[in-house]
């Protein structure tokens, strides 16, 4: 699994709103090579990008994504809470949002993000949608049931498991969801971990860096990638 090394965090980073075809392009003219963004059902089965499995953080609307249809969460504004300057940038869906990376030249993290209870789902549908995309991706979750189910799916796309530490038994975790790599909390990173990973060859990748003495740091230990609020703090020839 190669790695751009810079992604850009729910889409575009911090400068333009998370989960936003805008906060795509932003990522694209800053020269990142990758994006990562969290995908959700609504009612009606359709995946849409978005973080909370509530709404009013980052949107106009109130009340649960899952208890919405993909036409009510599409009408919605996931702008104008970020900065008024983004009013009307609607919540997209992931078949917008995998059209606009691969035009665009981004690599895409989709990180699948189930609703309570929706595990199993997220991961088909987010597998079958993921596998019609035409640019580069990587799948990943904290869900190793929502992984399993994408793997049942789509077996051929590539799959990281999501934690916050790195587990003590993390190589039977990596077998039991069949995935390729690691994506854990860089503040949560312990040197011991680390250099078993190297050792192995299991691709590393951090989140949430937004400092680059912190992001130079973890790749002279040997992390391949950062999840990054701040693409902006790289010149594109960097990342
Ligand atoms: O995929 C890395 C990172 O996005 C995981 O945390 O909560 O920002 O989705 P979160
Ligand atoms: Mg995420």
């Amino acid at each position: 699994m190669i790695y751009p090394r810079i992604i850009a965090h729910r889409g575009g980073g911090a400068l333009a709103p998370e989960n936003t075809l805008a906060g795509l392009r932003l990522a694209a003219r800053l020269g990142c090579g990758g994006v990562e963004f969290d995908v959700m059902l609504a009612t009606d089965g359709v995946p849409l990008l978005i973080h909370d499995e509530t709404l009013e953080r980052t949107t106009t609307g109130r009340g649960r994504v899952a208890a919405l249809d993909s036409a009510t969460l599409i009408g919605l504004d996931a702008g104008i809470r970020h900065h008024p300057a983004f009013a009307g940038e609607p919540v997209p869906t992931l078949d917008e949002a995998l059209r606009l990376c691969a035009a665009l030249g981004l690599w895409a993290n989709v990180e699948i993000k189930p609703a309570a209870g929706q595990e199993a789902e997220t991961g088909r549908v987010v597998a079958r949608h993921a596998a019609a995309a035409s640019g580069g991706l990587l799948l990943s979750s904290f869900s190793s049931i929502a992984l399993g189910a994408a793997a049942g799916e789509v077996a051929r796309l590539p799959r990281a498991l999501l934690v916050e530490a790195i587990p003590a038994d993390w190589r039977r975790r990596m077998a039991e969801t069949g995935v390729c790599a690691l994506h854990a909390a860089a503040n949560a990173l312990e040197a011991d971990a680390l250099l078993a990973l190297r050792d192995a060859g299991v691709p590393l990748a951090c989140y949430t860096v937004n400092r680059r003495d912190e992001a130079e740091r973890l790749f002279a230990m040997g992390v391949s990638a950062v999840f990054t609020d701040r693409p902006d703090l790289w010149a594109a020839a960097e990342m």
